[in-house]
């Protein structure tokens, strides 16, 4: 399967159920953003990318002390549920785009967050160099893979080959995901 065909093919599976997304995985991915931001040590502030955000689960976790948040994801459906989220904000911006071609000016943002897209993408590498030059020179980026489809060494492989270098990590058993903080290499 070429590229684009992988990526419409996974855009109209989370259209197609969008609408029992945070039912289905609400608490998995609860579980995930508490311990990336427990590895991550600091509370990020400043501008912050929730990449691949989904429904928006994420962002009542760093709005308040964010100057703006903005969520991108390839799914419309996900994306209406993202920005009803976000009305709650005055500082959220939702954007649909695909994660390859970041319609964002690089080196902006100070904290980027990537949870359980990674494996979704059909050349990891390529996302996460993409997704490195949206970071300034300062900022962490907090990325997570299933396990089930990406083993850590995988993970710090594709990283590396991004311009990332993974300053620590989280294999808790109770989570789906590996959860590593990066920053510029
Ligand atoms: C497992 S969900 C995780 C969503 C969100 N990060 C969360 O924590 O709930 C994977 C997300 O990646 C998005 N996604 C998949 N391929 C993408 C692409 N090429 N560009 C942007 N987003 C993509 C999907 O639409 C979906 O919202």
């Amino acid at each position: 399967m070429n590229k684009w065909r992988r990526k419409r093919s996974i855009m109209m599976r989370y259209d197609l159920t969008a609408h029992m997304y945070d039912q289905r995985y609400a608490e998995e991915q609860e579980a995930k953003y508490k311990a990336g931001l427990e590895v991550l040590a600091v509370a990020p502030t400043g501008l912050i990318l929730d990449v691949g955000c989904g429904s928006g689960l994420f962002f009542p976790h760093v709005a308040d002390n964010a100057e703006a948040l903005v969520g991108v994801d390839i799914s419309r459906q996900l994306l209406i549920q993202a920005k009803n989220r976000a009305r709650s904000f005055s500082n959220i911006f939702v954007v649909c785009a695909d994660a390859d071609h970041l319609p964002l000016r690089q080196g902006l943002f100070s904290f980027i967050f990537a949870f359980t897209l990674i494996q979704n993408m059909p050349a990891p590498s390529v996302t996460l160099k993409e997704i490195a030059q949206i970071g300034n020179h300062h900022a962490c980026f907090v990325v997570t893979a299933l396990k089930r489809a990406v083993d850590l060494e995988t993970l710090s492989v594709w990283l590396r080959h991004s311009g990332l270098c993974a300053i620590s990590l989280r294999d808790d058993e109770l989570l789906k995901c590996n959860v590593v903080v990066a920053v510029k290499a």
